[in-house]
């Protein structure tokens, strides 16, 4: 375990079980140089402790970079509840890992994510101040996708010769939260949306509401594009995936879309220039960090804006020294967190 620790360049592991509502719990907290450990906290079954483990120390280490490029004064922890079927009480789930997180003193500071939601974070909070994304600070799916707004803007001026969408045509798969919101947002400023999401029915949604075009999903990849937009699950960029793309650029929301990181070089080597997926998603961790903090909306949205410069920023910079803007990221990353 400490060499995994090691590997990952994790500060601690913490681990927390509670007999009466069944808690068995994981806090893995990777970077505190900056600040408090922020990062979400996943709810779902695993097939083992350990899986579980390098999950939450590999999520964490990935908190760390997104909040690092993101100006954050917050490092980078993720927490993981092991998701039991014989555990029926939820509230007291999550109430007990809220005296979980109180016993780390602000060290760690948890999220909604991946199979939780607001109204577990409001359980968590009977107990701590140290939880954002409560239903009192809202859903921060829609500062999200207007970072991903701002990021499409630096790619269309890196790689189309233009500031705006108008007329960009953009294949989004996904419309969930972030997607959806983001297809909303893109018809506004004149895009030109085809979308796909492994549910019918959104599909139909966003036709009837926004008037975007709906594509097959086996047509998603190949689908002739300016911007390719994966919004749904990570790890959809793989060598198959991309030897198909049809586009100029990848830039969506998705956590982890590079399947590994020999992808980034794929992508380069094609033509098709990518917005590293943890600088352009970071709009949802300003909007739960600065929530916290106290900051007003306008200062929020803002620091929301400033993706695209530090996208601008990234591709200048890959362009420069021949290195993927993948590379870049987490050098510029690199130098703040360990430097
Ligand atoms: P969600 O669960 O609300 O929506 C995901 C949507 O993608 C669903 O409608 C699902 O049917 C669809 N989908 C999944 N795989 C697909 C595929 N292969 N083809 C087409 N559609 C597919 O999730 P949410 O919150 O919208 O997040 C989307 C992505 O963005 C996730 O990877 C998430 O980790 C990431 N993200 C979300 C943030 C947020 O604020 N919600 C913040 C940063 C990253």
């Amino acid at each position: 375990m400490f060499a995994a620790m090691r590997g990952e360049k994790l500060e601690s592991l913490h681990l927390f079980t509670d007999e009466p509502s069944g808690l068995e719990a994981i806090v893995a907290i990777h970077n505190t140089r900056l600040g408090p450990a922020l990062g979400g906290c996943r709810y779902q079954p695993y097939a083992s402790f350990e899986e579980a483990t390098a999950d939450a120390m590999r999520l964490a280490r990935d908190m760390s970079y997104k909040g690092a490029l993101a100006g954050l004064e917050y490092g980078g922890g993720k927490a993981v509840i092991l998701r039991h079927p014989h555990v029926d009480n939820r509230a007291a789930l999550f109430e007990a890992f809220g005296r979980s997180i109180e016993s780390l003193r602000g060290r760690y500071l948890t999220a909604i994510d991946s199979g939780t939601s607001s109204a577990d974070m409001d359980c968590i909070a009977l107990h701590t101040r140290h939880v954002t994304s409560t239903t009192e600070a809202g859903d921060p799916s829609v500062h999200t996708a207007s970072g991903v707004l701002m990021g499409m803007r630096a790619v269309a001026r890196a790689r189309l010769g233009q500031s705006n969408l108008r007329d960009v045509r953009i294949m989004l798969q996904g419309l969930g939260n972030v997607g959806y919101s983001l297809a909303e947002q893109l018809v506004a400023e004149g895009a030109d949306v085809m979308v796909a999401d492994l549910d019918p029915g959104r599909v139909r949604l966003a036709a009837d509401e926004l008037g975007v075009e709906p594509v097959a999903l086996a047509g998603v990849y190949e689908a002739q594009c300016d911007i390719f937009a994966p919004c749904g699950l990570g790890a959809v960029l793989n060598f198959d995936t991309v030897s198909q793309l049809r586009c100029a650029a990848v830039a969506g929301a998705a956590n982890n879309q590079l399947a590994d990181a020999a992808v980034a070089e794929q992508l380069v080597s094609r033509g098709i220039l990518y917005a590293p997926d943890y600088v352009i998603n970071a709009g949802g961790l300003l909007y739960v960090a600065l929530t916290h903090q106290g900051v007003a909306p306008g200062v929020i949205a803002g620091r929301i804006e400033q993706i695209e410069e530090r996208l601008d920023s990234i591709f200048q910079q890959s362009e420069a020294e021949a290195r993927s803007p993948a590379t870049i990221a987490d050098q510029q990353a690199e130098a703040i967190l360990f430097s």
